[in-house]
């Protein structure tokens, strides 16, 4: 079952949930396996068609799902979810394949496409690998085009973010090192 408020997000409009820099969680699923990790290195790439990267470590569990499906999702975490964050970034399946349920983290399926939604985030960008053998095995990073965007329409709706007006505990997490996180701030605007 889909969560309340979850609302799709013209794809034209789809960098704007990455171009201030969230820390964010990567979830995909194989043959039956579903698994997430956090990730601070992803970043919008392109507008149209839109297109993200992320660092996947060749350590992690996900990084095999994705080059597994070539399909993966990428969500942004919000205030009450940076203890689950941290677990889930910590914890890898390879050694601890119950994590997901350790750490509390629900997924539900993404509309239409094969791919586990972490509910609880602010918004969700499902990404279908677009394949560069060189960067993925030299640098760690996997470039991915945006196929299917939703948020949750209290706090990004009609292309913008809301942080304003929407509830505190929909602020997404930016992440520094040492377990530490900033809740995003005020809106400066310059016209
Ligand atoms: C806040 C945070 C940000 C992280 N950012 C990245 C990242 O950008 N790339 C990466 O490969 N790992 C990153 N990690 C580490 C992975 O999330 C970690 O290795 C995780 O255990 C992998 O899980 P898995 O093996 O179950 O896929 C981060 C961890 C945390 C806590």
């Amino acid at each position: 079952m889909l969560p309340d408020h979850f609302t799709p997000v013209p794809l034209d409009k789809s960098y704007r949930l990455l171009n201030h820099g969230p820390t964010v969680i990567v979830s995909a699923q194989h043959a039956g396996e579903r698994n997430a990790m956090s990730a601070a290195w992803a970043c919008a790439l392109d507008f149209a068609p839109p297109k993200i990267s992320v660092v996947l470590d060749k350590a992690t569990r996900t990084r095999a799902l994705v080059e597994g499906s070539s399909l993966f999702a990428v969500q942004l975490p919000t205030v009450p979810q940076a203890a689950l964050t941290v677990g889930i970034g910590t914890d890898s399946a390879v050694t601890e394949p119950h994590k997901l349920v350790k750490h509390g983290v629900q997924l539900f399926d993404a509309p239409g496409l094969a791919v586990p939604l972490v509910a609880g985030c602010a918004a969700w960008l499902v990404c279908k690998l677009i394949p560069e053998p060189h960067n993925q095995q030299s640098y760690d990073l996997f470039i991915a085009e945006v196929v299917a965007a939703w948020a949750d329409e209290r706090v990004f709706r009609n292309g913008h973010w809301e942080f304003g007006s929407a509830p505190a505990e929909l602020r997404t997490l930016h992440y520094v090192a040492g377990g530490q996180f900033f809740a995003i701030g005020e809106s400066v605007l310059v016209k």
